[in-house]
């Protein structure tokens, strides 16, 4: 989604500003743009279309100053253009403004307010910034008080915003509600920024910001102030992030850095975790949380939602309670009938996704208690659900998730293990997490060494094939709906995940000579199933390519996973499934870690 940076107080202001951006390029964009002030009355608004590079070869030597903003758009109002990329200015050209979120009653407030404007962009961006300008000039308010008449006008539109006002060129207003948006603080200088992995090269200390509040930013003064203006006193955190660990290092893409990452992950949600006797080591509260429930809801989007599938089935089968999945998207505004002593998971990687936010709005009104389990401490979700678990997964900048979909399976089948020890279930107590997670870890490590494979069975199956399938039943099935979204979302290929016993039921119509049909093979009770519908593809004309648990492979299997329990299976298969999309996209030319119209974050609804 976009993103947001600004500085003030800093002579480098326009590196600082660009070099912020570049590190918000994972999150998806399409535009960009900065503006920068410095303090002797010179200013420069400098946007381009595409990437950061693009910007950078535009803003050249000549720009410089002290304060400024910048932005990265994913559009979501107006096509990607210079005119419709941020930051967006007032026709008198005295206020600049950046924003992440969406404005749901611009139009009306275009056609109240601003009938005899002329507008410049197609965005609800330039409807603010325009405001504000009225304000100050038919209206007589300072730049604030315009700001927070603004903020007042917006209802439950979504927005980050930050704004500079030609007359104040040492100042930054700031303000949010539903996107993510921190202030960074440093030693005579500050900074604001969507994501503290933008500015993590500035400073490590950070000022979270609660919806509704408006912030005054300069050099030497941060003034944090609530909707009705009174002052609000803070405490920073510190982010514990190396800036090395964002970065990718000798590998070509992110992607390929964090599917290597894995093994790692898997070892480090152990050590947290799990004691030296192989015991969940959980918030006592916590687990008498999730005792007193009836069922669990797990709540998420994309590849969340996908390792909620599997969480699903730990949660069954370990700690033997009722547990549903949902589409945060849809559970938002179509809230089912619910237990009488529902718990809610949300798995979110950013810990940001505005459809998952909504429903723990809704979920935290209703009082029920919550967890969310994120990569990203103090991140929205985290804050504000009852409890959080964190993935330790180290920061996952590829927009395609890999390392953060396994991390989410791990720690649920450790949450699920502890709730059935607590809860007294023979299963739980015979299932040795610990020991599962080290055969993954080096299960995973195996696959992953085996790179060369899956680099020539992507060039031999899918590199031409305008469509592919995943198949598969129970863990296979949600396994299989993972592995198709990977290689859609970087490659291309129409993909898609099924149950295989489905396929039969409509889809088998689209199977023609050499349609890639790929099989997950790892619970024993479906195997001999899955393998004839497979036949009953090749039968059409399928190539088939097998995935398959050794304890379950026969001689003309393709890819072959080492044992782990039966329910452990998905952190494996799914292996397979990111290589296959990874090599894909790389022999196609793709920019594998920056798929075209995907966001890494999506903060808006
Ligand atoms: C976006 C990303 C996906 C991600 C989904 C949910 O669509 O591109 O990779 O799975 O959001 O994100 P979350 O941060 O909530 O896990």
């Amino acid at each position: 989604m976009c993103g947001i940076v600004g500085v003030t107080g800093k002579d480098s202001a326009v590196s600082i500003l660009l070099n912020g951006l570049e590190k918000l390029e994972y999150r998806g964009y399409d535009s960009a743009g900065i503006y920068v002030n410095d303090q002797n009355g010179q200013d420069y608004l400098v946007k381009e279309k595409g990437r950061i590079d693009d910007l950078r070869k535009e803003v050249g030597a000549n720009v410089q100053g002290s304060t400024g903003i910048g932005h990265t758009r994913w559009a979501t109002h107006g096509e990607p253009s210079v005119a419709n990329a941020h930051p967006q200015v007032s026709a008198d050209g005295r206020f600049y403004l950046v924003h992440n979120g969406v404005i749901e009653n611009f139009q009306d407030l275009k056609n109240d307010y601003l009938s005899d404007v002329e507008f410049t962009s197609q965005t609800d961006t330039e409807v603010i910034v325009q405001l504000v300008d009225r304000f100050v000039t038919k209206e007589g308010l300072d730049t604030l008080a315009a700001f927070r008449k603004t903020l007042s006008l917006l209802g439950h539109s979504s927005y980050g915003f930050l704004l500079m006002d030609k007359e104040a060129p040492d100042t930054l207003y700031v303000a949010k509600n539903k996107s993510p948006l921190l202030i960074g603080v440093g030693d005579g200088f500050n900074v604001v920024c969507s994501d503290s992995l933008a500015m993590l090269d500035q400073t490590k200390d950070y000022l979270e910001l609660h919806d509704g509040e408006i912030v005054v930013v300069k050099p030497d003064e941060i003034k944090i102030t609530d909707q009705q203006g009174n002052a609000v006193e803070r405490d920073t955190f510190h982010v514990d992030i190396d800036a090395a660990q964002a970065d990718k290092g000798t590998y070509p893409f992110y992607m390929l850095k964090e599917i290597d990452e894995q093994p790692n992950v898997m070892r480090k949600l152990s050590q947290v975790y799990l004691n030296d006797d192989g015991q969940p080591v959980i918030n006592a509260e916590l687990l008498d949380a999730l005792k007193a429930a009836d069922r669990l809801y797990i709540v998420a989007a994309g590849t969340s939602y996908h390792a909620g599938l599997v969480g699903a089935r730990l949660f069954e089968s370990l700690a033997n309670v009722p547990t549903e999945v949902h589409v945060s998207s849809e559970f938002a505004y179509n809230q089912p009938l619910l237990s009488k002593k529902p718990f809610f998971i949300f798995l979110t990687q950013s810990g940001e996704t505005a459809d998952s936010r909504e429903v723990l709005l809704n979920v935290n009104e209703q009082n029920f208690p919550s967890l969310t389990i994120t990569n990203v401490p103090n991140s929205t979700l985290s804050r504000e659900a009852t409890y959080t678990l964190l993935l330790h997964a180290g920061p996952e900048i590829a927009v395609a998730s890999t390392k953060a979909y396994t991390a989410q399976i791990a720690l649920q089948a450790i949450l699920a293990k502890a709730l059935g020890e607590a809860d007294d279930q023979p299963a739980a107590k015979d299932f040795d997490v610990k020991q599962q997670l080290a055969l993954v870890a080096n299960g995973m490590q195996a696959l992953v060494d085996e790179k060369a494979t899956f680099d020539k069975l992507a060039k031999a199956d899918l590199l031409k094939t305008p469509n592919a399938f995943y198949i598969g039943r129970g863990l296979d099935y949600a396994v299989s709906l993972e592995t198709a979204l990977k290689l859609k979302e970087i490659s291309y290929v129409q993909a898609e995940g099924f149950a295989s016993g489905e396929l039969k039921h409509g889809t088998i119509a689209l199977i023609e000579k050499d349609t890639p049909v790929i099989g997950i093979i790892t619970q024993q009770n479906t195997a001999g199933l899955t393998r004839s519908n497979l036949q009953e593809v090749e039968a059409r004309g399928a190539k088939t390519i097998t995935i398959v648990t050794d304890a379950l492979a026969k001689p003309d299997d393709t890819i072959i996973l080492p044992t782990v329990d039966e329910r452990m299976t998905a952190l494996l298969s799914v292996v397979p499934g990111q290589l296959l999309a990874y090599y894909t996209s790389l022999n196609k030319g793709l920019d594998v870690d920056k798929p075209r119209n995907l966001a890494k974050s999506v903060t808006v609804e």
